[in-house]
């Protein structure tokens, strides 16, 4: 393992104005986001919608690297050009998810573990050997009556040092990424609770099995009340108690934070982000691995018609570009309208 290098890919993915695209939903995942378009789940349509991305050159400017799923990673471009080269072309970095979903956890009800690592550090350097640089692998974790579990939080913590360390020995920077879901009721004092609890119990799990934190990425999620709760919170506060969250559980060894936005608004994952930035204070860079808050407004925007390319290009330009402002803690609501 050549650490150096690992930690100057893991830098370039949280540079300063830039953030990660996550585009890796699995088939069966983009279908839901397909269906809400009235758009066929084809794998030409996928293909197509994707490679509108990443030939958007100006949104691409904030977009530091782009998690593929693996279809994807072996695609071309209608042209023949491999999706992979395109967001090379781009100056982005590739990179891959490697967990395969979750299922239920034995003997803790209501809880999953994500699975994966099986043939894992044999698939590992194939994908190096396409291009990726970086890798993604998320547990997940809901919060209920009666879970997680220790089991859940344990367990997972142990998948994700796992593979973590096998990305490291095959020279790709792991991004780990314990989300702790916001579907639930609960208020934002049991998310920060929660959230400590795993954030904790991962790195140690790290330490254990010898991941080098000079050498990864952490995608968490915010510190943030549940979407059913009675209680929201306000962006200064999500801001100020996922920053203190983060502060009493992560290392200053890891080089950055690359938030998930885990059902949030477009706008209030930006708000949250550019506020933490404001604020400031802490070691590590702060920027976004968006799937949904990147992706909602460009999916609707084109809507499977050829025609409509530009205008999704478009729209995810607008959303790199807020984005990119909120990882340099520059983002308002004036831009936000201003550039619409
Ligand atoms: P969301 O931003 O939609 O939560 O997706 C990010 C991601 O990669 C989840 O694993």
């Amino acid at each position: 393992m050549n650490l150096d290098a690992l930690n100057k890919v893991a830098e370039a993915m949280v540079a300063p104005g830039r953030g990660i695209l996550a585009a890796d939903e699995s088939t069966s995942t983009i279908k839901k986001r397909f269906d809400a378009i009235g758009v066929e789940n084809t794998e030409e349509n996928r293909r197509d919608y994707r490679e509108f991305m990443f030939r958007a050159k100006d949104a691409m400017a904030a977009i530091s690297g782009v998690i593929l799923y693996d279809e994807t990673i072996w695609q071309n471009a209608a042209d023949g050009t491999p999706l992979v080269k395109l967001i090379e072309q781009a100056g982005s970095i590739p990179g891959i998810k490697v967990d395969e979903g979750t299922e239920p956890l034995h003997g803790s009800p209501g809880d999953v573990i994500t699975k994966g690592l099986d043939g894992l550090s044999k698939r590992l350097p194939k994908y190096y050997e396409q291009g990726a640089r970086f890798a993604k692998w998320r547990a997940v974790i809901d919060i209920g009556a009666g879970i997680p579990s220790h089991n859940a939080v344990h367990a997972n913590a142990h998948a994700l040092a796992r593979y973590a360390a096998l990305c490291q020995q095959s020279q790709i920077v792991p991004i780990v990424e314990p989300e702790v879901l916001m579907d639930g009721d609960h208020d934002i004092a049991r998310c920060y609770e929660v959230t400590t609890w795993v954030l904790k119990e991962t790195f140690q799990e790290l330490y254990y099995a010898n991941v080098a934190l000079e050498g990864m990425v952490l995608k968490p999620n915010m510190v943030i009340a549940g979407k059913k709760s009675p209680k929201q919170a306000s962006v200064d506060e999500v801001a100020r108690e996922t920053i203190r969250c983060l502060k009493n559980c992560v290392p200053s060894a890891v080089p950055g934070i690359a938030y998930l936005s885990g059902g949030q608004s477009d706008e209030d994952a930006t708000a949250h982000l550019s506020r933490m930035n404001e604020i400031g204070g802490f070691p590590w860079k702060m920027t976004f691995s968006y799937g949904r808050a990147l992706q909602a407004a460009p999916q609707k925007a084109w809507s499977g018609k050829k025609d409509n390319v530009p205008a999704g290009q478009a729209a995810f330009l607008h959303r790199a570009k807020m984005n990119g402002l909120a990882s340099l803690g520059k983002w308002t609501p004036e831009l936000e309208k201003k550039a619409a």
